[in-house]
């Protein structure tokens, strides 16, 4: 089964409305697409508007980086499936900075998934270990946790659009990119998982994206493995070059 590959880059806490005016800008003009991938962007909350003008009339979707799991309501500062929909396709969830910084739990990203859903997002499900899971030998029993947990209640109809990214903690930000072959390895679990909890046919049409110090110099190799179909792009997603070369991969 062929995968559309997918590249996404997560701006995180960065840039104003005139810096995502300039990068948007510089990605339009030179943009080009030559593995026909599906390209998104998933700036702050404060410039989806900004990118939603830019990027008009382009094929690059937009996603928020969160969301809160209520539609409305007294949930000071949170923003909801119904409010970025005005905005946003897409909707990352579970990003491990998420996860360890404001304490999103598996429940907690299970009913922001039911929303997104709900109000006909696509969802962006992270997954990742630590290192120290890692280390000790934990990292597949981990994923099959944060999987079991973040997809509880659904059915294989319900998640036709998921995108799943795996995201090894300890080479998120950190410029040590997990290598090739162990991205590839983990790919083919969490796939594996996957048919478990559904079926064969549902893992194979899943879309597993690759995200830890993704860049120019890594990517062609990461995206040459059988079962990495894309990828989610920290920091070389705020320079339009690196982030073009990286929608360019050559396989
Ligand atoms: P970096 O590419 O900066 O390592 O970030 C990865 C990431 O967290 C994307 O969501």
């Amino acid at each position: 089964m062929t995968r559309r590959y997918f590249i996404a880059g997560n701006w995180k806490m960065h840039n104003n409305t005139t810096e995502t005016k300039e990068l948007l800008t510089a990605m339009k003009q030179n943009f080009q697409n030559i593995n026909d991938s599906e390209v998104m962007v998933a700036p702050s909350f404060t410039s989806l508007q900004t990118a939603k003008e830019i990027l008009e009339g382009t094929q690059i979707i937009i996603a928020s980086q969160d969301c809160h799991s209520e539609d409305k309501g007294a949930f000071t500062s949170a923003v909801s499936c119904p409010q970025l929909k005005e905005f946003v396709s897409h909707v990352i969830l579970g990003h491990s900075e998420r996860r360890s910084v404001f304490g999103d739990t598996d429940i907690v990203i299970n009913k922001k998934l039911k929303a997104t859903l709900a109000h006909q997002l696509v969802p962006v499900l992270c997954i990742g270990e630590t290192l120290q899971e890692r280390e000790s030998n934990k990292t597949l029993e981990i994923l099959k946790a944060q999987l079991d947990g973040g997809l509880a209640g659904f059915e294989e109809k319900d998640l036709e659009t998921l995108i799943i990214a795996y995201e090894p903690v300890w080479a998120i930000g950190t410029g040590k990119t997990a290598s090739p072959q162990q991205a590839q390895e983990t790919h083919e679990q969490v796939r594996k998982h996957l048919a478990d909890m559904y079926s064969q046919e549902f893992a194979d049409k899943t879309r597993i994206l690759y995200g830890g110090s993704v860049k120019p110099e890594n990517v062609d190799e990461l995206m040459g493995q059988t079962d990495i179909d894309g990828a989610l792009v920290g920091g070389k997603s705020l320079e339009a070059e690196s982030f073009l070369r990286i929608i360019n991969f050559k396989k």
